[in-house]
Protein backbone atom coordinates (compact mmCIF):
# COMPACT_ATOMS: atom_id res chain seq x y z
CA UNK A 1 0.00 0.00 0.00
CA UNK A 2 2.43 2.32 1.15
CA UNK A 3 4.68 1.52 -1.77
CA UNK A 4 2.95 3.49 -4.29
CA UNK A 5 3.03 6.82 -2.57
CA UNK A 6 7.44 6.19 -2.02
CA UNK A 7 9.06 8.07 -4.56
CA UNK A 8 13.46 6.78 -5.43
CA UNK A 9 15.03 10.01 -4.63
CA UNK A 10 18.38 9.70 -6.25
CA UNK A 11 17.41 9.36 -9.72
CA UNK A 12 17.32 12.76 -10.32
CA UNK A 13 21.01 13.25 -9.41
CA UNK A 14 23.09 10.98 -11.56
CA UNK A 15 24.88 9.29 -9.19
CA UNK A 16 22.75 5.89 -9.15
CA UNK A 17 24.26 3.89 -6.60
CA UNK A 18 20.71 3.34 -4.76
CA UNK A 19 20.11 -0.35 -3.83
CA UNK A 20 16.99 -1.45 -4.49
CA UNK A 21 14.36 -1.49 -2.15
CA UNK A 22 15.38 1.93 -1.05
CA UNK A 23 12.82 4.91 -0.64
CA UNK A 24 12.04 8.07 1.16
CA UNK A 25 8.78 9.58 1.56
CA UNK A 26 9.18 13.21 -0.18
CA UNK A 27 6.80 14.87 -0.95
CA UNK A 28 8.16 17.35 -3.43
CA UNK A 29 10.83 16.01 -5.72
CA UNK A 30 11.55 18.52 -7.53
CA UNK A 31 13.56 19.68 -4.25
CA UNK A 32 15.50 16.91 -4.69
CA UNK A 33 17.09 18.16 -8.30
CA UNK A 34 17.12 21.63 -7.20
CA UNK A 35 19.59 21.24 -4.15
CA UNK A 36 21.78 18.77 -5.87
CA UNK A 37 23.70 21.56 -6.74
CA UNK A 38 25.07 22.07 -3.83
CA UNK A 39 28.35 20.16 -2.50
CA UNK A 40 26.95 18.62 0.65
CA UNK A 41 29.73 17.72 3.52
CA UNK A 42 29.97 16.08 6.86
CA UNK A 43 31.54 19.48 8.67
CA UNK A 44 28.75 21.63 7.30
CA UNK A 45 25.89 19.54 6.82
CA UNK A 46 26.06 16.07 7.98
CA UNK A 47 28.06 16.33 11.65
CA UNK A 48 24.70 18.69 12.81
CA UNK A 49 22.33 15.53 12.13
CA UNK A 50 24.44 13.23 13.57
CA UNK A 51 24.33 15.58 16.54
CA UNK A 52 20.86 15.73 17.05
CA UNK A 53 19.99 12.16 15.28
CA UNK A 54 22.26 9.44 16.51
CA UNK A 55 25.33 10.58 18.75
CA UNK A 56 22.80 9.63 22.13
CA UNK A 57 23.75 6.11 21.40
CA UNK A 58 26.63 6.20 18.65
CA UNK A 59 29.52 7.72 20.93
CA UNK A 60 32.25 6.12 23.18
CA UNK A 61 30.18 4.24 26.05
CA UNK A 62 26.80 4.11 24.61
CA UNK A 63 24.89 1.30 23.25
CA UNK A 64 25.67 1.22 19.85
CA UNK A 65 29.20 -0.87 18.37
CA UNK A 66 30.04 2.09 17.30
CA UNK A 67 31.15 6.38 17.33
CA UNK A 68 29.42 8.40 15.20
CA UNK A 69 31.36 11.96 16.14
CA UNK A 70 33.55 12.62 14.17
CA UNK A 71 34.52 12.47 10.90
CA UNK A 72 37.03 9.73 11.19
CA UNK A 73 34.87 7.46 13.16
CA UNK A 74 32.18 7.89 10.85
CA UNK A 75 33.95 7.98 7.00
CA UNK A 76 34.09 3.85 6.91
CA UNK A 77 30.63 3.80 8.34
CA UNK A 78 29.14 6.12 4.99
CA UNK A 79 27.90 3.18 3.38
CA UNK A 80 26.16 1.17 6.10
CA UNK A 81 24.96 4.39 7.42
CA UNK A 82 23.35 5.42 4.08
CA UNK A 83 21.44 1.81 3.81
CA UNK A 84 20.21 2.14 7.25
CA UNK A 85 19.07 5.74 7.02
CA UNK A 86 17.28 5.26 3.46
CA UNK A 87 15.43 2.68 4.56
CA UNK A 88 14.16 3.89 8.25
CA UNK A 89 16.25 1.09 10.25
CA UNK A 90 17.88 3.99 11.69
CA UNK A 91 17.51 5.87 13.77
CA UNK A 92 15.41 2.87 15.28
CA UNK A 93 11.67 4.53 14.61
CA UNK A 94 9.67 1.72 12.85
CA UNK A 95 6.60 3.39 12.80
CA UNK A 96 4.43 3.82 9.03
CA UNK A 97 4.97 7.27 7.82
CA UNK A 98 2.02 7.68 5.74
CA UNK A 99 -0.72 6.48 7.67
CA UNK A 100 -1.91 7.37 11.59
CA UNK A 101 -1.25 9.50 13.90
CA UNK A 102 2.40 11.35 13.83
CA UNK A 103 2.76 13.53 16.42
CA UNK A 104 4.79 11.83 19.17
CA UNK A 105 6.68 13.22 22.38
CA UNK A 106 9.72 10.90 21.54
CA UNK A 107 9.95 10.91 17.91
CA UNK A 108 13.85 10.29 16.71
CA UNK A 109 13.46 9.71 13.21
CA UNK A 110 14.97 11.45 10.76
CA UNK A 111 13.05 13.85 8.07
CA UNK A 112 12.65 13.63 4.84
CA UNK A 113 15.94 16.40 4.48
CA UNK A 114 17.94 14.89 6.63
CA UNK A 115 17.76 11.62 4.87
CA UNK A 116 18.30 13.26 1.32
CA UNK A 117 21.33 15.56 3.01
CA UNK A 118 22.90 12.14 4.17
CA UNK A 119 22.09 10.06 0.88
CA UNK A 120 23.44 12.79 -1.04
CA UNK A 121 26.73 12.69 1.30
CA UNK A 122 27.20 9.13 0.56
CA UNK A 123 26.49 9.01 -3.32
CA UNK A 124 29.18 11.55 -3.52
CA UNK A 125 31.71 10.25 -2.22
CA UNK A 126 31.81 11.09 2.27
CA UNK A 127 33.31 14.40 1.75
CA UNK A 128 34.83 15.73 5.35
CA UNK A 129 34.28 19.41 3.64
CA UNK A 130 36.12 22.39 5.70
CA UNK A 131 36.45 21.86 8.72
CA UNK A 132 35.70 25.21 9.97
CA UNK A 133 31.97 24.52 9.56
CA UNK A 134 32.11 21.45 11.86
CA UNK A 135 29.56 22.48 15.00
CA UNK A 136 30.81 22.68 18.15
CA UNK A 137 30.98 18.92 20.15
CA UNK A 138 27.71 18.27 21.65
CA UNK A 139 27.94 17.92 25.18
CA UNK A 140 26.38 14.93 26.54
CA UNK A 141 24.60 15.49 30.53
CA UNK A 142 26.05 13.59 33.15
CA UNK A 143 23.79 10.31 33.16
CA UNK A 144 24.87 9.48 36.80
CA UNK A 145 22.37 12.27 38.53
CA UNK A 146 18.73 11.97 37.96
CA UNK A 147 17.57 13.58 35.09
CA UNK A 148 14.19 14.94 36.87
CA UNK A 149 15.98 15.92 39.98
CA UNK A 150 16.36 19.35 38.27
CA UNK A 151 12.64 19.82 38.05
CA UNK A 152 10.81 17.90 41.38
CA UNK A 153 14.44 17.88 43.64
CA UNK A 154 15.18 13.87 45.17
CA UNK A 155 13.02 11.45 44.07
CA UNK A 156 10.41 9.98 47.21
CA UNK A 157 11.90 6.29 46.41
CA UNK A 158 14.28 4.75 44.79
CA UNK A 159 13.97 0.96 44.19
CA UNK A 160 16.85 -0.81 43.12
CA UNK A 161 16.95 -4.55 41.37
CA UNK A 162 19.35 -7.18 42.43
CA UNK A 163 22.22 -7.23 40.75
CA UNK A 164 23.29 -9.51 37.60
CA UNK A 165 26.72 -10.24 36.16
CA UNK A 166 26.72 -10.63 32.68
CA UNK A 167 30.05 -13.37 31.31
CA UNK A 168 31.99 -11.67 29.11
CA UNK A 169 30.81 -14.34 26.18
CA UNK A 170 27.01 -15.93 25.64
CA UNK A 171 23.34 -16.26 24.66
CA UNK A 172 21.17 -12.97 25.89
CA UNK A 173 19.79 -13.04 29.41
CA UNK A 174 16.38 -11.60 30.48
CA UNK A 175 16.92 -10.86 34.35
CA UNK A 176 13.93 -10.89 35.96
CA UNK A 177 14.30 -10.60 39.84
CA UNK A 178 11.75 -8.98 42.19
CA UNK A 179 12.26 -5.56 44.35
CA UNK A 180 9.63 -4.84 47.10
CA UNK A 181 7.63 -1.47 46.81
CA UNK A 182 7.99 -0.06 50.55
CA UNK A 183 4.65 1.85 51.23
CA UNK A 184 2.69 1.58 53.83
CA UNK A 185 -0.45 3.95 52.31
CA UNK A 186 -1.76 4.02 48.60
CA UNK A 187 0.44 6.80 47.18
CA UNK A 188 0.08 8.79 44.02
CA UNK A 189 3.01 8.30 40.78
CA UNK A 190 3.56 11.76 39.14
CA UNK A 191 6.58 11.00 37.24
CA UNK A 192 9.46 7.86 37.17
CA UNK A 193 12.63 7.70 35.94
CA UNK A 194 15.23 4.68 35.24
CA UNK A 195 18.57 3.73 34.68
CA UNK A 196 21.04 1.21 34.88
CA UNK A 197 23.10 2.07 37.75
CA UNK A 198 26.45 2.56 36.07
CA UNK A 199 28.18 3.37 32.41
CA UNK A 200 29.65 0.03 32.09
CA UNK A 201 25.68 -1.45 32.75
CA UNK A 202 24.57 0.27 30.38
CA UNK A 203 26.76 -1.11 27.84
CA UNK A 204 24.99 -4.81 28.42
CA UNK A 205 21.61 -3.44 29.11
CA UNK A 206 19.37 -3.41 25.64
CA UNK A 207 16.17 -2.27 28.11
CA UNK A 208 14.87 -2.71 31.71
CA UNK A 209 11.20 -3.08 31.90
CA UNK A 210 10.05 -2.53 35.52
CA UNK A 211 6.21 -4.10 35.73
CA UNK A 212 3.87 -3.47 38.49
CA UNK A 213 2.53 -6.54 40.46
CA UNK A 214 -0.10 -5.26 43.19
CA UNK A 215 -3.50 -6.93 44.34
CA UNK A 216 -6.47 -4.90 43.43
CA UNK A 217 -9.38 -6.17 44.73
CA UNK A 218 -11.13 -2.60 45.15
CA UNK A 219 -10.27 -1.02 42.05
CA UNK A 220 -13.49 0.91 40.48
CA UNK A 221 -12.08 -0.86 36.88
CA UNK A 222 -9.72 -3.37 36.81
CA UNK A 223 -7.97 -2.68 33.92
CA UNK A 224 -7.11 -6.10 32.35
CA UNK A 225 -10.56 -7.13 32.85
CA UNK A 226 -12.19 -3.77 31.51
CA UNK A 227 -10.72 -4.08 27.68
CA UNK A 228 -10.62 -7.97 27.29
CA UNK A 229 -12.86 -10.97 26.37
CA UNK A 230 -11.07 -13.21 28.81
CA UNK A 231 -10.28 -13.51 32.00
CA UNK A 232 -7.82 -15.40 31.91
CA UNK A 233 -5.83 -12.16 30.57
CA UNK A 234 -6.00 -10.89 34.02
CA UNK A 235 -4.23 -13.65 36.21
CA UNK A 236 -0.35 -14.16 36.58
CA UNK A 237 1.90 -12.25 34.66
CA UNK A 238 -0.04 -10.68 32.72
CA UNK A 239 -1.67 -8.53 35.71
CA UNK A 240 1.81 -7.00 35.89
CA UNK A 241 1.26 -3.50 34.39
CA UNK A 242 4.18 -1.79 33.35
CA UNK A 243 5.27 0.99 35.24
CA UNK A 244 8.26 2.53 33.49
CA UNK A 245 10.53 0.85 30.36
CA UNK A 246 14.51 1.81 30.41
CA UNK A 247 15.54 1.93 26.69
CA UNK A 248 18.31 4.57 25.13
CA UNK A 249 16.70 7.98 24.72
CA UNK A 250 14.05 6.95 27.07
CA UNK A 251 14.76 7.64 30.54
CA UNK A 252 11.84 9.20 32.16
CA UNK A 253 8.04 10.11 32.06
CA UNK A 254 5.80 12.33 33.53
CA UNK A 255 2.40 11.64 33.41
CA UNK A 256 0.51 14.20 32.22
CA UNK A 257 -1.22 16.75 33.83
CA UNK A 258 -3.54 15.95 36.86
CA UNK A 259 -2.77 12.05 35.92
CA UNK A 260 -1.09 9.59 37.85
CA UNK A 261 -0.73 5.89 38.46
CA UNK A 262 -2.11 4.73 41.87
CA UNK A 263 0.39 2.42 43.80
CA UNK A 264 -0.52 0.74 46.43
CA UNK A 265 1.34 -1.18 49.89
CA UNK A 266 2.61 -4.37 49.02
CA UNK A 267 3.34 -3.26 45.74
CA UNK A 268 6.66 -5.29 43.93
CA UNK A 269 8.25 -4.08 40.89
CA UNK A 270 9.33 -7.25 38.67
CA UNK A 271 11.81 -6.29 36.54
CA UNK A 272 13.36 -7.60 33.38
CA UNK A 273 17.02 -6.54 32.31
CA UNK A 274 17.49 -7.45 28.90
CA UNK A 275 21.32 -7.74 29.10
CA UNK A 276 23.78 -8.83 25.99
CA UNK A 277 27.70 -9.52 26.61
CA UNK A 278 29.91 -7.47 25.25
CA UNK A 279 33.56 -9.27 25.49
CA UNK A 280 34.07 -8.70 29.14
CA UNK A 281 31.92 -9.49 32.59
CA UNK A 282 29.70 -6.90 33.69
CA UNK A 283 28.20 -6.53 36.93
CA UNK A 284 25.13 -4.14 37.54
CA UNK A 285 21.85 -3.27 38.46
CA UNK A 286 19.36 -1.39 37.48
CA UNK A 287 17.25 1.81 39.90
CA UNK A 288 13.86 2.98 39.62
CA UNK A 289 13.03 6.51 40.86
CA UNK A 290 9.47 7.38 41.55
CA UNK A 291 8.59 10.83 42.42
CA UNK A 292 4.99 10.88 44.11
CA UNK A 293 2.15 13.74 44.27
CA UNK A 294 2.06 15.08 47.75
CA UNK A 295 0.12 12.75 50.46
CA UNK A 296 -3.18 13.25 50.29
CA UNK A 297 -3.07 14.90 46.29
CA UNK A 298 -5.41 12.77 44.35
CA UNK A 299 -4.95 13.61 40.75
CA UNK A 300 -8.34 13.40 38.98
CA UNK A 301 -7.26 10.70 36.36
CA UNK A 302 -5.49 7.75 36.64
CA UNK A 303 -3.80 5.72 34.02
CA UNK A 304 -3.98 1.52 33.35
CA UNK A 305 -1.29 0.40 31.32
CA UNK A 306 -3.26 -2.36 29.59
CA UNK A 307 -2.00 -5.19 27.44
CA UNK A 308 -4.21 -4.97 24.14
CA UNK A 309 -3.75 -8.22 22.84
CA UNK A 310 -3.61 -9.37 18.93
CA UNK A 311 -5.48 -12.91 19.99
CA UNK A 312 -8.48 -12.85 21.65
CA UNK A 313 -6.93 -15.19 24.75
CA UNK A 314 -3.23 -14.11 25.43
CA UNK A 315 -1.55 -17.69 25.42
CA UNK A 316 -4.05 -19.09 23.28
CA UNK A 317 -4.53 -18.99 19.64
CA UNK A 318 -1.06 -18.03 18.13
CA UNK A 319 -0.65 -20.74 15.93
CA UNK A 320 2.40 -19.88 13.77
CA UNK A 321 3.22 -22.30 11.00
CA UNK A 322 6.40 -23.16 9.55
CA UNK A 323 7.23 -20.71 6.21
CA UNK A 324 4.32 -18.28 6.62
CA UNK A 325 3.43 -15.10 7.31
CA UNK A 326 0.14 -15.12 9.46
CA UNK A 327 -1.80 -12.11 10.78
CA UNK A 328 -4.14 -12.25 14.21
CA UNK A 329 -6.62 -9.60 15.40
CA UNK A 330 -8.98 -9.21 18.34
CA UNK A 331 -11.03 -6.23 19.57
CA UNK A 332 -11.22 -4.68 22.59
CA UNK A 333 -14.24 -2.93 24.06
CA UNK A 334 -13.78 0.89 26.25
CA UNK A 335 -16.30 0.51 28.51
CA UNK A 336 -15.48 4.40 29.61
CA UNK A 337 -14.40 7.19 27.09
CA UNK A 338 -10.64 7.31 27.65
CA UNK A 339 -7.44 8.38 25.96
CA UNK A 340 -4.76 6.25 24.64
CA UNK A 341 -1.47 7.68 26.12
CA UNK A 342 1.09 5.38 23.72
CA UNK A 343 1.24 2.09 21.63
CA UNK A 344 4.19 -0.14 22.16
CA UNK A 345 3.78 -3.29 19.84
CA UNK A 346 5.07 -6.01 21.71
CA UNK A 347 6.10 -9.54 19.49
CA UNK A 348 9.25 -11.65 19.49
CA UNK A 349 11.22 -12.88 16.68
CA UNK A 350 8.60 -12.93 14.06
CA UNK A 351 7.34 -9.97 14.74
CA UNK A 352 6.82 -8.33 11.81
CA UNK A 353 4.02 -5.87 12.18
CA UNK A 354 1.54 -4.60 14.44
CA UNK A 355 -1.84 -1.87 13.75
CA UNK A 356 -3.90 -0.03 16.69
CA UNK A 357 -7.49 0.94 15.18
CA UNK A 358 -10.36 2.64 16.77
CA UNK A 359 -14.31 1.92 15.29
CA UNK A 360 -16.08 3.96 16.85
CA UNK A 361 -19.70 4.26 17.53
CA UNK A 362 -20.71 5.66 15.04
CA UNK A 363 -19.26 2.67 12.77
CA UNK A 364 -16.27 4.67 11.25
CA UNK A 365 -12.52 3.22 11.46
CA UNK A 366 -9.44 5.30 12.85
CA UNK A 367 -5.87 3.83 11.82
CA UNK A 368 -4.49 5.26 15.18
CA UNK A 369 -1.29 3.73 14.38
CA UNK A 370 0.55 1.12 12.33
CA UNK A 371 4.56 -0.25 13.25
CA UNK A 372 4.72 -1.81 9.50
CA UNK A 373 8.14 -2.54 10.12
CA UNK A 374 8.91 -4.17 13.32
CA UNK A 375 12.07 -5.06 14.87
CA UNK A 376 12.12 -7.39 17.98
CA UNK A 377 15.64 -5.60 18.72
CA UNK A 378 13.85 -2.39 19.22
CA UNK A 379 10.47 -2.39 21.57
CA UNK A 380 10.06 1.16 21.63
CA UNK A 381 6.99 2.74 22.98
CA UNK A 382 5.69 5.06 20.66
CA UNK A 383 4.28 8.09 23.07
CA UNK A 384 1.43 10.48 21.60
CA UNK A 385 2.50 13.92 21.65
CA UNK A 386 0.12 15.74 24.25
CA UNK A 387 -2.26 17.06 21.44
CA UNK A 388 -2.62 14.18 19.58
CA UNK A 389 -3.13 11.19 22.14
CA UNK A 390 -6.90 10.27 20.46
CA UNK A 391 -9.55 10.27 23.12
CA UNK A 392 -12.18 7.46 22.74
CA UNK A 393 -15.49 7.29 23.37
CA UNK A 394 -17.27 4.50 25.40
CA UNK A 395 -17.99 2.00 23.41
CA UNK A 396 -15.28 2.20 21.07
CA UNK A 397 -13.85 -0.85 20.09
CA UNK A 398 -9.65 -0.80 19.74
CA UNK A 399 -8.79 -3.77 16.99
CA UNK A 400 -5.12 -5.25 17.17
CA UNK A 401 -4.09 -6.80 14.46
CA UNK A 402 -0.65 -8.38 14.14
CA UNK A 403 1.89 -10.04 11.60
CA UNK A 404 3.98 -12.83 12.39
CA UNK A 405 6.61 -13.46 9.34
CA UNK A 406 8.06 -16.99 10.15
CA UNK A 407 9.39 -17.50 6.67
CA UNK A 408 13.33 -17.23 5.70
CA UNK A 409 12.43 -13.93 4.36
CA UNK A 410 12.92 -12.73 8.21
CA UNK A 411 16.49 -12.16 8.82
CA UNK A 412 15.93 -12.25 12.61
CA UNK A 413 14.36 -15.49 12.01
CA UNK A 414 16.38 -18.49 13.99
CA UNK A 415 14.74 -21.46 11.62
CA UNK A 416 11.58 -21.10 9.74
CA UNK A 417 11.17 -24.66 9.55
CA UNK A 418 9.94 -24.73 13.32
CA UNK A 419 6.06 -23.75 13.95
CA UNK A 420 5.54 -21.27 16.79
CA UNK A 421 3.12 -20.66 19.41
CA UNK A 422 2.67 -18.32 22.38
CA UNK A 423 5.72 -18.63 24.93
CA UNK A 424 8.15 -16.87 27.24
CA UNK A 425 11.43 -17.84 25.23
CA UNK A 426 12.09 -15.32 22.37
CA UNK A 427 11.74 -18.63 19.66
CA UNK A 428 8.22 -18.56 21.03
CA UNK A 429 5.83 -15.41 20.16
CA UNK A 430 2.95 -13.09 21.71
CA UNK A 431 0.89 -10.34 20.21
CA UNK A 432 -0.12 -7.61 22.34
CA UNK A 433 0.36 -4.05 22.31
CA UNK A 434 0.91 -2.44 25.81
CA UNK A 435 -0.93 0.80 26.12
CA UNK A 436 -1.47 3.38 29.30
CA UNK A 437 -4.90 4.13 28.76
CA UNK A 438 -6.65 7.09 30.89
CA UNK A 439 -10.16 6.81 31.45
CA UNK A 440 -12.19 10.24 31.40
CA UNK A 441 -15.60 11.11 32.59
CA UNK A 442 -18.60 11.33 30.54
CA UNK A 443 -18.46 14.92 31.06
CA UNK A 444 -14.79 15.52 30.48
CA UNK A 445 -15.25 13.39 26.97
CA UNK A 446 -18.56 15.73 25.96
CA UNK A 447 -16.08 18.96 26.34
CA UNK A 448 -13.04 17.34 24.62
CA UNK A 449 -15.75 16.35 21.44
CA UNK A 450 -16.79 19.94 21.52
CA UNK A 451 -13.80 21.46 21.32
CA UNK A 452 -12.66 18.79 18.58
CA UNK A 453 -15.43 18.35 16.19
CA UNK A 454 -14.59 15.55 13.94
CA UNK A 455 -12.58 17.43 10.94
CA UNK A 456 -12.60 14.12 8.34
CA UNK A 457 -11.12 14.47 4.93
CA UNK A 458 -13.84 14.29 2.04
CA UNK A 459 -13.74 10.74 0.32
CA UNK A 460 -11.89 12.04 -2.30
CA UNK A 461 -8.95 13.23 -0.56
CA UNK A 462 -8.64 9.84 0.98
CA UNK A 463 -7.10 8.75 -2.47
C1 LIG B 1 18.36 4.60 20.08
C2 LIG B 1 19.76 4.35 19.81
C3 LIG B 1 20.25 4.59 18.40
C4 LIG B 1 20.06 5.70 17.62
C5 LIG B 1 19.33 6.99 17.99
C6 LIG B 1 20.75 5.44 16.40
N1 LIG B 1 21.31 4.21 16.42
FE1 LIG B 1 22.27 3.28 14.90
N2 LIG B 1 22.43 1.57 16.01
C7 LIG B 1 22.07 1.45 17.31
C8 LIG B 1 22.34 0.08 17.74
C9 LIG B 1 22.12 -0.48 19.14
C10 LIG B 1 22.83 -0.62 16.64
C11 LIG B 1 23.22 -2.10 16.57
C12 LIG B 1 21.98 -2.96 16.57
C13 LIG B 1 21.14 -2.79 15.34
O1 LIG B 1 21.68 -2.85 14.23
O2 LIG B 1 19.91 -2.61 15.46
C14 LIG B 1 22.88 0.36 15.56
C15 LIG B 1 23.32 0.07 14.28
C16 LIG B 1 23.56 1.03 13.31
C17 LIG B 1 24.20 0.76 12.04
C18 LIG B 1 24.70 -0.60 11.54
C19 LIG B 1 26.06 -0.88 12.10
C20 LIG B 1 26.61 -2.18 11.57
O3 LIG B 1 27.12 -2.95 12.38
O4 LIG B 1 26.49 -2.42 10.38
C21 LIG B 1 24.29 1.96 11.38
C22 LIG B 1 24.91 2.21 10.03
C23 LIG B 1 23.69 2.96 12.23
N3 LIG B 1 23.26 2.35 13.39
C24 LIG B 1 23.59 4.29 11.90
C25 LIG B 1 22.85 5.21 12.64
C26 LIG B 1 22.65 6.57 12.25
C27 LIG B 1 23.23 7.21 11.00
C28 LIG B 1 21.85 7.15 13.20
C29 LIG B 1 21.30 8.54 13.21
C30 LIG B 1 20.74 9.04 11.99
C31 LIG B 1 21.59 6.14 14.21
N4 LIG B 1 22.21 4.98 13.83
C32 LIG B 1 20.82 6.34 15.34
C33 LIG B 1 21.51 2.43 18.10
C34 LIG B 1 21.05 3.66 17.65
Amino acid sequence: MAGARLQCVTRGMGVGLLAAGAFVTLSDPSRAAESAAKPVTFAKDVAPILQEKCEACHRKGSMAPMSLVTYEETRPWAKSIKERVVSRQMPPWHIDKTVGIQQFQNDRSLSDDQIITIERWVDSGAPLGDVRDMPPPKQWPDEQGWQLAKQFGPPDLVLKSEPYTMPAHGQDVWWKPLTEVPLTEPRWVRAVEIRPATPAGRRITHHVLARLLQEEPDAPVNPGRLNTGDDSNTGGANNAGLLMEWAVGKNYDIYRPNTGKLLLPGARIWWELHLHAVGEPIRDHAELAVYLYPKGETPKYRTYLTLFGATANTSARLDIPPNTVTETQAFHVLKAPARLENFQPHMHLRGKAMSIEAILPDGSTQMLSYVNNFNFNWMTNYIYADDAAPVLPKGTIVHVTAWHDNTAANRNNPDPEQWVGYGDRTVDEMAHAWVNVTYISEDDYKEWAAKHKPKRPAPAALQ
